[in-house]
């Protein structure tokens, strides 16, 4: 699960996306028939937000939202072969698009070498040192997984997946496995690269996508893809900004985005779970899990994992880390400065294990692969920002917040509201209540190991295609406004 930060902050990474995804306006030039049908929309939801800053009921709003019935909780049928809402057919790009940055992977970055990162197809490697603080039977299950694995993951499982077509003709919908996140990656962290070098792959891929006949069907309202990174990191408005201009890119318009982070405001956007380093090989293995967080000795009420070093008093996180020390006893502070959580150390593990709750708060941008490292746990997160989890992975998490999360609003905490008060105010029956929801979703939020998926369970994967082909369905449906 560990490694929380990559690599070290860029000078040019946006620190408030938010500037940022005003930009977008810019993007939306060359669909002047739509333009201020478009432009009227995203005025109107603003004007929303103004008056209720509330992000979540003004996605409501406009965006037709999809939640896959609550019966995949917990089983599908074992002989379900069947496939509802349509078929996949999985592009096959050249390989410059995807396995030869896998194959190039001493270069991906300029620190070093990422080929054990992303060896096992994707999974990383096995996390051998949890052994002592895991199950035994799971040993096989955990890996030291990077955050920005999910392109690589995806790709495994699209090409085994059980509703997939070999038949162009027959599909519903159209995978793009292009690596966007790792073909960007590589040219993050220096200065000497142009515009055109970070935008090469995505420009190409769509290129040669626009030039297949399958693209006419629907205008690419029916192709999707997987990015391993955070929505922003594709979205540079001007040239020596940070990032690719991907999703900018004119012909990116109407393809569906899997993405650890989305931008709320837009449609095509999916927010999809962080890869944690837990991918069970079987049903029985998520059930051995569940027991196991169920039935911990939890010592300490809350938890902060992140990095301590750095943090200057008024930066929010500072306030958390000052709260959670003074707390003491009651509050266990992980720190992971530097590498210090990502080079196999079972530490954040431990202590989400060993809490009731895990304090989540923003960081560069809205979300963290800790949220889903915390509640793979059982441990329940602690939110300050809608955006960091309710209005991105509605596809996966529970529609109603309080049951399984908590949320203090971030301006009760700059005013000196106590976290631990909030937190001690919840009776031991809510707790228990609040931990079996989490329990209850881990299958939604795990990428499962084999390539076939679990039998019988729908996993984080399963989820999200069957998310998008219903998604299509319903934008064919008389009426549909997005
Ligand atoms: C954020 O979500 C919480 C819990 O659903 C809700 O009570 C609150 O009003 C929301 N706040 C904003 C600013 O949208
Ligand atoms: C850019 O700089 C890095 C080292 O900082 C070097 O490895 C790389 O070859 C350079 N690339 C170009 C295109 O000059
Ligand atoms: C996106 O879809 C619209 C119709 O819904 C179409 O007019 C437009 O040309 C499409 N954009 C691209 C880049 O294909
Ligand atoms: C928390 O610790 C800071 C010093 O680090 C102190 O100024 C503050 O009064 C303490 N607050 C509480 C509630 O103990
Ligand atoms: C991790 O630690 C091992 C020794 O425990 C060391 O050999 C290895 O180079 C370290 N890897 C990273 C990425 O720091």
């Amino acid at each position: 699960m560990l490694p929380l930060f990559d690599t070290p902050p860029s000078p040019h990474k946006p620190q408030n996306p938010e500037l940022d995804r005003k930009s977008s306006f810019g993007s939306l030039k060359p669909y002047l028939p739509r333009t201020w049908l478009i432009f009227f929309v995203l005025f109107l939801q603003i004007i929303l937000l103004l008056i209720a800053r509330n992000y979540h009921i003004s996605t409501a709003v406009i965006i037709p939202q999809h939640r896959p019935e609550v019966a995949a909780i917990t089983a599908v049928d074992g002989g379900d072969t069947e496939c509802p809402s349509g078929k996949v057919f999985v592009y096959n790009l050249p390989h410059f698009f995807n396995t030869e940055l896998l194959e190039n992977c001493h270069e991906l970055n300029p620190w070093g070498s990422r080929c054990d990162t992303y060896s096992n197809d994707g999974l990383g490697r096995p996390a051998t040192k949890l052994a002592g603080v895991i199950p035994q039977s799971l040993t096989g299950a955990w890996y030291w997984t990077d955050q920005f694995a999910s392109e690589i993951i995806y790709h495994n499982r699209m090409l085994n997946y059980r509703c997939r077509t070999l038949d162009p003709e027959s599909a519903t919908a159209y995978y793009i496995p292009l690596y966007a996140g790792l073909a960007v990656g590589k040219y993050l962290w220096t200065n000497n690269y142009t515009a055109e070098d970070r935008d090469l792959h995505c420009h190409t891929m769509l290129k040669w996508v626009h030039d297949q006949p399958y693209w006419k069907k629907s205008n690419g309202w029916d192709h999707f893809i997987t990015m391993g990174r955070i929505t922003w990191d594709f979205r540079r408005s001007k040239d020596d900004d940070w990032g690719s201009r991907c999703i900018y890119l004119p012909g990116m318009r109407n393809i569906t985005r899997l993405l650890i982070e989305r931008n709320s405001w837009d449609y095509f956007d999916v927010g999809v779970p962080y890869p944690t380093g837990f991918h069970p090989t079987s049903p029985s293995d998520v059930e051995t899990w569940q027991e196991f967080v169920r039935t911990r000795t939890r010592t300490t009420l809350f938890c902060f994992a992140g990095a301590t070093r750095g943090l200057i008093k008024n930066d929010f996180r500072g306030l958390l880390l000052n709260q959670c020390y003074n707390s003491s006893g009651s509050c266990r502070v992980v720190d992971c400065g530097g590498s210090k959580c990502s080079n196999g150390t079972s530490l954040i593990l431990e202590s989400f294990l060993g809490s009731d709750f895990c304090l989540q708060p923003r960081g560069d941008s809205f979300t963290r692969r800790s949220i889903f490292d915390c509640m793979i746990a059982g441990s329940i997160p602690v939110f300050f920002w809608n955006r960091t989890a309710y209005s991105q992975y509605e596809w996966f998490l529970p529609g109603q917040p309080e049951s399984y999360s908590v949320y203090i609003d971030k301006n009760d905490v700059l005013n000196g509201k106590s976290i631990k008060g909030v937190l001690e105010s919840f009776g031991k029956d809510e707790v228990r209540k609040m931990r079996e929801k989490v329990i209850q979703y881990i299958p939604r939020i795990v990428y499962a190991k084999p390539h076939q998926g679990l039998k019988g369970m729908k996993d984080a994967f399963d989820l999200a295609v069957e998310g998008v082909l219903n998604r299509i369905k319903d934008q064919e449906r008389e009426g549909f406004k997005w």
